[in-house]
C-alpha cells in the first residue's frame, strides 16, 4: 500500500514549525475558503433523537436534491442514478470494486491524483499510466497512445477533470476521442469531477455524461469536499446510468452500511447555495492562479503552464530532484524565517523517473500569503545546492 506523497513531508514541516519558521502550505488541496453558511446552519439547527444509519444508497431526500443539482447542469439523471458515498474517495473505491476484477487494468493519464494508486491497490487492480507532458499543459495524450496500452485485461479509463494535479481542463473534442475508444473496446470511463466548479477564463466544463451514446460506460465520482470547501463532511457520490454497475455498487455500499446522516443533511442544504458564492470563489481562485502562474514564470529557469481549472499547478523547476528539493525547503532553508511546503510531482507519476523536476503547488492560500510564498521560493531556487541548468 503506497504512502500519500502529499502528506509524507509533514514531519519535516512540523519540525520547521517547532523551529519557529512560518510554513506556507502549498502542498495540500485543503481550501481556506469558508463553507457556505446554509450548509453550516443546517447542522447547527439539527433536530433528531436517534443518530441513525441511513439507507446504504443515501437518503432519498439527499439523492433527490442531488439529482436537482446535476440536472441543472444537464446530466439528465434521476435519484436512482445516484449512490451517496463517504467522500469522493469512497465513490472511487466503490466504482473500481464494482467494475473491475482483481488483476484488471485501468488506464490513467499521468501525472494523476496519487491516491488512485492506493485505491487500485485496495482492489488489486493494475494502473497503466499514460504520460501527459508539461510542454502542452498536460493535454490528453494522443488516443493511439491509449490504444497501444489496451489488453484483454483493460476494463476502464480514469480521468480527473479539471485535473488534479495539473489543473488541465479537458475539451469536448478530447472527451469525444475518449468516447470513441471506450465504445470501440467496451471500456468504462471513470470521470472524477471533484473540481467541476473550478473552471476559469470562461472555459466550459464538459462531463462525459453530456456525450450521447455513452450511458452504459460512464461512472462519475464526485464530492462536496472542494465544491463547498467541506472536506471534513466526508460526503461524495457515484453517478451512473448503467443499472448493473449501480446494482454492484449498492452491494459494496451495503457492506459499509451507510453514509453519514449529518453529512447528508448538510449536503441537502448545500445544493441551495446561491450562485453568487461560486462566482466569488471562482474569482478568488482565478486571481490566485494568475498570481501564482505569473510569479512562477518570472523565476529564472521555472516553467508553469496556465491551467484552465481546479486549484493546482504543476511547475518545472531547475532542480536535480523534486523530493530532495521539497524536503530541503523544510529542513535547510528559510527566508525571513519563512519557507514553503510543496508536493514533489514524482508521487503523482507511476512511470519511473517521471516528474523529478516537477512540483505541484495548490493555490489554497490568500493572495498576500501566495505572493510571500513565491518570493520565498525564488530565494530558495537561487541558493539550492542541487540547482541545474535546464
Ligand atoms: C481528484 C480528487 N479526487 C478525489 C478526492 C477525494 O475527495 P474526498 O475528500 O471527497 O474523499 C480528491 C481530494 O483531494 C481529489 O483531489
Amino acid at each position: 500500500m503506497p504512502a500519500s506523497p502529499i502528506r509524507k513531508l509533514t514531519p519535516y514541516a512540523d519540525q520547521a514549525k517547532r523551529e519557529g519558521k512560518k510554513v506556507y502550505h502549498l502542498n495540500i488541496g485543503q481550501p481556506d475558503i469558508e463553507t457556505p453558511e446554509g450548509m453550516l446552519n443546517a447542522i447547527k439547527n439539527i433536530d433528531f433523537k436517534v443518530w441513525a444509519y441511513t439507507a446504504s444508497e443515501g437518503t432519498l431526500t439527499y439523492r433527490s436534491k442531488l439529482a436537482e443539482y446535476y440536472n441543472k447542469l444537464n446530466y439528465n439523471i434521476s435519484p436512482e442514478n445516484v449512490l451517496v458515498t463517504n467522500g469522493g474517495s469512497e465513490a472511487i473505491t466503490i466504482a473500481m470494486g464494482a467494475c473491475l476484477d482483481p488483476g484488471d487494468e485501468v488506464i490513467i493519464p499521468e501525472p494523476f491524483y496519487a491516491n488512485y494508486n492506493g485505491f487500485a491497490c485496495m482492489s488489486d487492480l493494475v494502473v497503466k499510466p499514460i504520460l501527459s507532458h508539461i510542454e502542452n499543459g498536460f493535454a490528453l495524450p494522443p488516443i493511439n497512445e491509449f490504444e497501444k496500452l489496451i489488453t484483454d485485461k483493460t476494463k476502464a479509463i480514469l480521468i480527473c477533470n479539471p485535473n488534479n494535479p495539473t489543473g488541465y481542463l479537458y475539451s469536448r473534442e478530447e472527451l469525444e476521442e475518449l468516447k470513441k475508444l471506450c465504445l470501440k473496446y467496451d471500456l468504462f470511463l471513470f470521470s472524477d469531477e471533484a473540481y467541476r466548479e473550478f473552471c476559469y477564463d470562461g472555459k466550459e466544463f464538459i462531463s462525459p455524461m453530456f456525450l450521447s451514446g455513452l450511458d452504459e460506460n460512464v461512472v462519475v465520482m464526485d464530492t462536496v469536499s472542494k465544491r463547498y470547501s467541506a472536506c471534513g463532511a466526508r460526503l461524495g457520490c457515484l453517478i451512473t446510468k448503467n443499472k448493473a454497475v449501480m446494482a454492484a455498487s449498492l452491494k459494496f455500499a451495503q457492506a459499509r452500511l451507510s453514509p453519514g446522516m449529518v453529512a447528508q443533511i448538510a449536503g441537502t442544504a448545500a445544493v441551495d447555495t446561491p450562485d453568487s458564492y461560486f462566482q466569488e470563489v471562482n474569482k478568488e481562485y482565478s486571481e490566485r492562479r494568475d498570481i501564482l502562474v505569473k510569479s512562477l514564470n518570472q523565476i529564472e529557469g521555472v516553467y508553469c503552464p496556465n491551467p484552465g481549472g481546479a486549484f493546482y499547478v504543476v511547475a518545472k523547476f531547475p532542480i536535480d530532484n523534486s523530493d530532495k528539493f521539497c524536503q530541503w525547503m523544510l529542513e535547510d532553508f528559510e527566508y525571513d524565517n519563512q519557507t514553503v511546503m510543496m508536493a514533489p510531482a514524482t508521487g503523482f507519476y507511476s512511470s519511473a523517473a517521471a516528474g523529478t523536476q516537477e512540483v505541484r503547488l495548490a493555490y489554497v492560500l490568500n493572495k498576500e500569503d501566495l505572493k510571500n510564498a513565491m518570493i520565498c521560493l525564488q530565494k530558495a531556487l537561487e541558493v539550492y545546492p542541487g540547482r541545474v541548468i535546464n
